[in-house]
């Protein structure tokens, strides 16, 4: 196995897949913590007890080249904890685009949209510290719009994605901000519908490319020959779950496994 992906739900699926348009020969397996989600609203032990099921869930089957973790919350406040209990196992983590939102914004007016729990994380405010010491970060966190992408985006129109996300648009429009950072994965899935609303003098950027990139080259630089797996999938890509409420739950994530061709799992 190439790469394993973790989410709360699917806001990991863009990121597996900008992963498969660089490398289309990778091996991908994607975990939705579904049984955990939403992560943004849990305390840190909470999520770092969560993350380290799930890595546990994904190494007693395959032995992956790398762990993305395909969620801002789960790295902001679990990567140490996960590097130190899973020492040989390369991570990935994603954290808000700060950086290259500071090298991007003109008025050094920047928007965060992201969880509760990112926004609110020391990891953020030494980001910022770090690497947009002169901008102002305006935060934003909106755990509706999270639900609404994972339970309800893939059934909705046009007008009610619209109308999910005006309210996160007009906050930072309101902030005058040239710049809105999607620091959770899950606001990918609408960055088009995002960028529509917030207008062309303001920037919608993500993590995307940078976390794909660090992920190649994790995985492929490393000498180690065997990554033979337990149980392996057949397929290229196979999305599971750890759990859902109902048969009605299992066939939605069916129906977005088949919106992104991803053949589906089922529970891990
Ligand atoms: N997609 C996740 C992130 O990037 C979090 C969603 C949740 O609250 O579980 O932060």
């Amino acid at each position: 196995m190439d790469f394993i992906f973790l989410d709360s739900g699917t806001g990991g699926l863009p990121y597996m897949q900008f992963l498969k348009d660089s490398c289309p020969e990778a091996q991908c397996i994607y975990l939705a913590d579904t049984k955990n989600f939403p992560y943004g609203e849990k305390t840190p032990s909470q999520i770092i007890e969560a993350a380290t099921c799930a890595v546990q869930s994904v190494l007693a089957k395959w032995t992956p080249r790398a762990v993305v973790l395909a969620c801002n919350t789960m790295s902001v406040t679990a990567l140490p904890e996960l590097r130190k209990r899973f020492p040989d196992v390369p991570f990935i983590g994603t954290v808000p685009a700060i950086k290259l939102a500071s090298s991007v914004t003109k008025n050094k007016r920047i928007g965060l949209l992201a969880t509760n729990r990112t926004v609110n994380d020391s990891y953020t405010d030494n980001l910022k510290q770090k690497f947009a010491k002169d901008c102002v970060l305006v935060k934003r966190g909106d755990a509706q719009l999270i639900n609404f992408i994972e339970h309800e985006l893939f059934d909705s129109t046009k007008e009610e994605q619209i109308n999910a996300v005006l309210p996160a648009v007009d906050f930072f429009v309101k902030q005058d901000v040239d710049t809105i950072i999607l620091g959770c994965t899950h606001f990918v899935h609408v960055v088009d519908v995002i960028q529509e609303a917030a207008g062309n003098k303001i920037n919608v950027i993500d993590s995307r490319s940078g976390v794909v990139k660090q992920a190649l080259k994790v995985a492929f630089s490393q000498n180690k020959t065997n990554f033979d797996d337990f149980s392996k999938p057949v397929s290229d890509r196979t999305f599971f779950v750890t759990g859902l409420q109902s048969s009605l739950e299992e066939e939605k994530y069916e129906q977005i496994c088949k919106y992104y061709n991803i053949p589906w799992g089922g529970i891990l």
